[in-house]
Formats: C-alpha cells, structure tokens, sequence
C-alpha cells in the first residue's frame, strides 16, 4: 500500500510539472505556423538582443549623403564641353548635354546670325533628349558659351523645362571677351527658388586647359570635393 501510494505520487507530479511547462512556453521561441508547417520564430526580445546595436550609426550615417550633382551644358564649338568635362570629373557629377532637335549649322557665319534671330524673337529651341529623374539632383552646374551678350536661347528652353526650385545652380560660361554678362543675375530671376552660386568664366582660349580654375572655382562657392 506505501509502495503503491508513493507511485502515485511520483506521477501525480510528473503530470503537474509538465503542464506548468507548456503553459510558459518552455522554450523562449514560440512556434508559428507557415504554410502548415511549424517553424520557431524568435520572440520579441530575441528581436531586440539581435538588433545591431551600430543601426543607430548607420540610419544616421545614411542621412548624411553626399549631395547628388549635375553637369547640364550646351557647347557649340567644343569649349564649354572641355569646362564641363572639367567640372564633371572634379565633382564626381553625372553629365547633360544639351543637343538641339534641329542642329544648328557648322558654319560659323550661319550660327552667328541664327542665334540673333533667335534671340530677338525670344525663341526656345527645342532639346532633342530630356534628363531623366532630375529631381534627385541636389546641385546643377549649367554650362553655355556666351551668346551675344547672354545665354543661347536653348538654354531659356532649358529652364522653362525643369523646376530648379530648392537647387543649388552653379553658372559656368565660355567667351570670347563678354565674360558672364549678365547670366547670373538672369539665372536669379528665371529661378526665385533656386540658390544661384557665383559665376565662373574661361576665356575660349583659356578653355582647352581648364582644370585649376575650375578648381579654384569650386572651392571659393563651397563645392569642391
Ligand atoms: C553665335 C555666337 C555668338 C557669340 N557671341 C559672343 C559674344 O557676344 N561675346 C563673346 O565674348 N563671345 C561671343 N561668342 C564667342 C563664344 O562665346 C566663344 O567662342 C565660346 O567659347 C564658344 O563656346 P563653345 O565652343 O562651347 O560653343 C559667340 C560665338 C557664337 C558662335
């Protein structure tokens, strides 16, 4: 009789312990079912132990991007796409060109008298290709020689296309004697929104060599790399 009684107790208290185990969970994982199957995924707070602790620095190291820049230029002759080019490998920028749907011609007689006309009758030239996912760009530099005391109307053209608001624009001009003219100022009013940057000029012959002015450039407007 003592026997069986101490029997009965051991399993009594066998069954009691493993009821109170499968009520806690036993394990800290708590199964799920998927698809039907039974898998182990981990709990909240094993979520939290595994969490990176460097995820912090990450999120913050992720905000502080680099600014994102675009070269966007017209050259007629060559000498404004050597400073663009300049300006692109100094910068670490994508590049644009911006090529006329009508060609304008070779002859440097015709393309003198074109661009006067063109520019009394305040026209916009249309631009065979358009830049694609412009709103990521933080900075553009906006390239043209100097036209007749300005910019080539394509460059209006430009202008009217894109929203340059929030951006910064850094003006880049090539010349034979006119400089900047009043691009800059032209630039401020075509684009309120915009932060327009100092203007840098090479002269035509200074152009095919432009590398430390451009340099220079960069630097004094806040935006060498
Ligand atoms: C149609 C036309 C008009 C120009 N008007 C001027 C001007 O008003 N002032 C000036 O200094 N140079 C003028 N130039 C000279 C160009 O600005 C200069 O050669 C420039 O570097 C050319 O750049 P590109 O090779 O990128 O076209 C003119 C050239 C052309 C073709």
């Amino acid at each position: 009789m003592k026997k069986l009684m101490s029997v009965i107790l051991v399993v009594l208290l066998f069954t009691l312990t493993a009821c109170s185990e499968s009520q806690s969970g036993g394990d800290s994982s708590s199964p799920v079912s998927q698809g039907g199957e039974l898998s182990f995924a981990p709990s909240d707070k094993q979520n939290e132990e595994q969490s990176d602790p460097d995820d912090t620095e990450e999120t913050s190291e992720t905000a502080e991007t680099a600014l994102k820049s675009l070269v966007v230029y017209f050259s007629w002759s060559g000498n404004t796409e050597n400073v663009a080019n300049a300006i692109k490998e100094q910068t670490d920028s994508d590049i644009f060109e911006i090529v006329p749907a009508t060609p304008y011609s070779d002859d440097y007689d015709t393309v003198v008298d074109l661009a006067q006309q063109e520019q009394r009758n305040n026209a916009r030239p249309e631009i065979a290709d358009s830049i694609e996912n412009f709103a990521e760009y933080d900075v553009v530099y906006v390239g043209f020689p100097n036209w007749w005391g300005d910019m080539p109307m394509i460059l209006y053209t430009f202008f009217d296309s894109y929203d340059l608001s929030g951006k910064t624009i850094a003006p880049f001009c090539t010349s034979g004697g006119s400089g900047l003219s009043n691009t800059v100022n032209e630039m401020k009013e075509l684009e309120p929104g915009a932060t327009v940057t100092d203007g840098l000029h090479i002269g035509s012959s200074a152009s095919s060599d432009p590398d430390d002015t451009v340099g220079k450039w960069l630097s004094e407007i806040g935006l060498a790399k």
